[in-house]
C-alpha cells in the first residue's frame, strides 16, 4: 500500500501578535463598543428622565418631571462611563505608539515604511483583493498594506483623543480639583484643534464625523479578517486570540 503522505505536512505555526498587543487589541475593541453607544447618547440624549433636585420644585412639566430624582443623572453616568472608555483607549493609542518604535519582536517599521518597496508591497496586497490572483507571501510581519490602514486608524484615534480633551477643557473653569495644570496641560496640548476645525462646534462634529470613519474602519477590518481566514485557509482570524496563524511559506517559524 503506497504512503500517502499527509498534504498539509509543510504548514508551519508563526508568531504573529505578542501578548500586550493582544491585550491592547481587545481592549480597544471593548472600549471602542463602549464609546461608540456612550457617545450616540451623549450627542443624542434620547432617554431623559428623573427630576433633578431644582426641578422637584418647579412648575414646570413634562418628560424631565416624571421618574425618581436618581434618575435624573442618567447623562452623568453616561459620560463617566464614556471618559473610562476615553482612558483605556488613550492609554492603548501611547503603549501601541511605544511598540510601533522600541517592540523587540514587531515594531512597525518592520511592515510599514511610506515608500519604496513596502508601497509595492501594499499595491500587489491591494490588487491580490480585488483580482484574487498572485497572494502575496505570508511573513511574521503585518502585511504593508493592513500596517498602513491600522497606522490610519491609529491617526483617527490621537484625532478623537485630542478633540475629545478640547471639549471635556472648555468646560473647565480654569482650575481643577487636581489643581491648575491639568487644565493648562490640556489647552496647552489641544488648543490647536480650535484653529483648525474653526471653533468649539468644529471640534464637536469632527469628534462624531470621526467616529463613523472608526465604524467604518471596525465593519472594513473585520470583514477583511474573516475574508482572510475563508480565503487563504491560515487561519488569521486567531492572531489576536492566540497569537499565531499558519502558513505554507517557507519561512523561519518561532
Ligand atoms: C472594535 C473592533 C476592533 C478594532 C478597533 C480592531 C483594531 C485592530 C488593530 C489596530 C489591529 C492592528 C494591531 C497592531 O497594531 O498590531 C488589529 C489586528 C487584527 N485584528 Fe482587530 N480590531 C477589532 C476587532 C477585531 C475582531 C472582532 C477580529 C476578529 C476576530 C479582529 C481580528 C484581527 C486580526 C486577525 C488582526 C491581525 C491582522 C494581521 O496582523 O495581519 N479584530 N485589529
Amino acid at each position: 500500500m503506497k504512503n500517502i503522505e499527509p498534504a498539509n505536512n509543510d504548514i508551519k505555526m508563526i508568531h504573529r501578535m505578542t501578548v500586550i498587543k493582544r491585550v491592547i487589541h481587545w481592549a480597544l475593541f471593548l472600549a471602542l463598543i463602549n464609546n461608540i453607544i456612550t457617545g450616540f447618547y451623549i450627542a443624542y440624549p434620547f432617554l431623559m428622565f428623573g427630576k433633578s433636585p431644582i426641578q422637584a420644585y418647579s412648575p414646570s412639566i413634562g418628560v424631565l418631571s416624571t421618574g425618581e430624582t436618581y434618575q435624573a443623572f442618567i447623562m452623568a453616568y453616561v459620560r463617566y462611563f464614556h471618559f473610562i472608555g476615553a482612558i483605556v483607549i488613550d492609554v492603548a493609542f501611547f503603549v501601541w505608539l511605544y511598540l510601533a518604535f522600541f517592540s523587540l519582536k514587531e515594531p512597525l517599521y518592520k511592515s510599514f515604511m511610506p515608500f519604496g518597496d513596502k508601497m509595492n508591497e501594499a499595491f500587489r496586497m491591494l490588487k491580490h483583493y480585488f483580482t484574487l490572483k498572485n497572494k502575496p507571501e505570508t511573513t511574521r510581519y503585518q502585511d504593508p498594506f493592513n500596517a498602513i490602514i491600522f497606522t490610519f486608524f491609529h491617526v483617527l484615534i490621537f484625532l478623537q483623543m485630542v478633540t475629545g480633551f478640547q471639549m471635556y477643557v472648555s468646560s473647565f473653569t480654569g482650575t481643577s480639583v487636581i489643581g491648575g495644570w491639568w487644565p493648562w496641560f490640556m489647552h496647552f496640548t489641544t488648543d490647536w484643534t480650535l484653529f483648525v476645525f474653526g471653533g468649539l462646534t468644529g471640534v464637536t462634529l469632527a469628534h462624531l464625523f470621526i467616529m463613523w470613519i472608526i465604524m467604518i474602519f471596525i465593519i472594513y477590518h473585520i470583514y477583511t479578517e474573516v475574508w482572510r481566514s475563508v480565503m487563504w485557509k491560515e487561519g488569521d482570524i486567531l492572531i489576536p486570540f492566540g497569537g499565531y496563524k499558519y502558513t505554507k511559506n517557507n519561512i523561519e517559524a518561532e
